[in-house]
């Protein structure tokens, strides 16, 4: 979704404005543009399509003042055009904005009386008339903020600036994130970390109903009533270089590549090693988020463990990827924990009046930690009196800080569109929490337990030799992308890899490709195959192996081309397939981590065949912060 970065230094704002927006690419956006101080006036530049339309409109631009706002902008509300793109300025107030004014018909109609007039179709023009009349009002943009932060409904992140106040920027938000980097000498605010890295490691991250006031390198903050407050200035403990391509052509392949070492680091800190025991650290359950770093990891878990013993049900909330895994985490908890789990995808969750009974806990699950939907299924799981639990990627995100007990995915900045290395992780996790409940609940012996923890220990070593299929993809995508479609399935847990594949090709490759449980087969998609469809069986030898080879024989019997994935040499799924890929050995609960790395690589190759935008697919965002 948008991206925003605002600047206020002794640097060029715009390469400031610009490196910071390049870095919010992966966010996902349709047109860009800046504001930056000249002559008295913020002298905007706005351009559609991608941000290299909007640096070559900017060469040769000079700008003399020290302050600027820039924006990214993924269209909600009017076609992606110059003409919405952001900034939007009305009488010498500049503005960009991320997020949705739900109110904006409203809005419109009694600015049309006052006599208005528009100049795009946005609804995000429409807070820049209502500030540019209450700054004619009271000759100062933060009291004009103050005035009109009470007429907008929705959610949104905004950052203002008027040329009669030039070294003044207000950035306000409520919902999408706004952060405020500290320089020596300079201030950055921009909606995600990583447009400000390369500037400076401190960091203070807005709250909703917050108000920053930055004037020069000075700031202060306050809450949307006025009073002043005081908040905690955080020191990022990652650098840039986090965010480079490290040789890779796309950021997706590079974290493709990155998935072994992001599940050893996802569990690292949750596993007793000489015990050989799940030793969840750092959940804290109802411990007040400032405090959650200074906890005793022992007593924690003890405490954890208890608390979780007294639930009766789980529901495991979260959109697109995240809601996959969470699906796989259904599998491990039934199973292994015998709790029973629902999973819901958040936009439904949300509106369903679902019934939480006493006792449940509710998992929202969410590599941004920024989803809208999954931060309102959070909010209601809150209100409806269940324990809650976020499992994120981005810490001190909105779902993280919201959530009353905390799991880090721990993967690094992931920065392609499809996620890939974040959903291992989930999965690692999830298979931890699966343990640890299970133990908790008195359903895994220590032998048990040990068994499954060494099967995870070795899973990223497995993971490695299975991306060596990323070559066998490269040369096999022309030949791929030539089908119809392609039906992915499989049995247990992983039927929700079946629908990761599927996703993943949609999203990437913009082909048609359905996920389904292979034994639903007969049950409608057999009607889909002929020679053109290409079934991708995932059937690795496990209780289900058997069930599966029938339902591949059926596929081959109506003529469908098949690749297979089993365990090992399996002779039988070699004569049943077209192509035969070998997934090393492994358990059940670990199995859908190796699986879905060649479906990650199918879909990558495929799409960059095609000559698609691997990492900023055609519609799409990394960060959905609008419903
Ligand atoms: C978007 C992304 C997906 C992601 C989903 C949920 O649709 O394109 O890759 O799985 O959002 O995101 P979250 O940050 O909540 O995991």
């Amino acid at each position: 979704m948008c991206g925003i970065v605002g600047y206020n230094g002794p640097r060029n704002p715009k390469d400031v404005i610009l490196d910071g927006l390049r870095r919010l690419e992966y966010r996902g956006y349709d047109s860009a543009g800046v504001a930056i101080l000249h002559n008295g006036e913020f002298k905007r530049v706005r351009a559609s399509g991608k941000l290299s339309e909007l640096s070559k409109k900017l060469e040769g631009e000079a700008f003399g003042g020290r302050l600027g706002i820039g924006h990214t902008r993924w269209a909600t509300h009017g076609v992606p055009s110059e003409r919405n793109a952001h900034p939007h300025k009305v009488e010498g107030v500049s503005l960009v904005h991320n997020g949705i004014i739900e109110n904006y018909q409203e809005i419109k109609q009694e600015l049309r009386q006052l006599g208005a007039e528009f100049t795009s179709d946005t609804d995000s023009e429409l807070v820049a008339h209502l500030i540019a009349r209450q700054v004619r009002a009271t000759g100062d943009l933060f009291k004009a903020v103050q005035q009109v932060i009470p007429r907008l409904k929705g959610a949104y992140s905004i950052l203002a600036v008027w040329e009669k106040q030039p070294d003044t920027l207000v950035a306000f938000k409520n919902g999408p994130p706004l952060i405020l980097g500290i320089g020596d000498d300079e201030i950055i605010v921009a909606s995600d970390v990583q447009a400000i890295v390369s500037y400076t490691k401190k960091v203070i991250y807005l709250d909703d109903f917050e108000i920053a006031h930055v004037r020069g390198s000075d700031y202060k903050l306050f809450s949307a009533t006025g009073e002043p407050l005081r908040k905690p200035v955080h020191v990022l403990n990652w650098n840039a270089d986090a965010i480079e391509k490290a040789g890779f052509r796309h950021f997706m392949l590079k974290e493709i590549y990155e998935q072994p070492r992001a599940v050893a680091q996802a569990i690292a800190p949750h596993i007793d090693l000489e015990r050989m025991r799940v030793r969840l650290s750092g959940v804290g359950f109802g411990v007040p988020y400032e405090k959650l770093e200074g906890l005793d990891a022992e007593q924690d878990a003890a405490k954890t463990a208890q608390q979780l013993s007294g639930i009766d049900r789980i529901f495991i909330v979260a959109c697109g990827t995240s809601y996959y895994a969470g699906q796989v985490g259904k599998y491990l908890l039934e199973i292994l924990a015998r709790v029973p789990v629902e999973t819901d995808i958040a936009s439904e969750f949300r509106y369903r009046e679902p019934v939480i009974p006493p006792h449940s806990l509710v998992i929202v699950i969410s590599q941004s930690g920024e989803t809208a939907d999954t931060l309102a299924a959070l909010r209601l799981a809150k209100q409806a009196g269940a324990m809650t639990m976020s499992i994120c990627n981005v810490k001190r995100s909105s779902i993280d800080r919201e959530a009353q007990g905390h799991l880090y995915m721990n993967s690094g900045v992931e920065i392609g569109v499809a996620s890939t290395k974040a959903f291992v992780s989930t999965l690692a996790l999830l298979n931890l929490f699966a343990l640890f409940v299970a133990r908790s609940r008195g359903q895994l012996t220590a032998e048990q337990e040990k068994h499954h923890l060494e099967a995870l220990l070795a899973v990223p070593a497995q993971m490695e030799t299975v991306l060596s299929y990323d070559k066998w993809f490269g040369e096999a995508a022309e030949q791929l992308k030539g089908y119809r479609g392609i039906l992915y399935m499989a049995r247990g847990a992983n039927y929700p890899i079946a629908m990761e594949g599927a996703l993943k090709l949609k999203e990437l490759a913009y082909m048609h490709a359905e996920g389904y449980a292979a034994g639903e087969m007969k049950h409608g998609p057999l009607a889909l195959i002929d020679e053109r469809m290409l079934i991708m069986m995932v059937a690795p030898t496990d209780h289900h192996y058997e069930k599966t080879l029938s339902n591949l024989e059926e596929a081959k019997a109506r003529g469908g081309h098949i690749i297979s994935l089993g365990t090992g040499d399996n002779q039988e799924l070699k004569r049943l397939s077209q192509y035969y890929l070998s997934l090393p050995k492994a358990e059940w609960t670990v199995s859908p981590i190796l699986a879905v790395i060649p479906l990650q690589l199918l879909a990558y190759h495929v799409a960059d065949n095609l000559g698609h935008d691997v990492d900023q697919p055609r519609n799409l965002a990394k960060s959905v912060t609008v419903e």
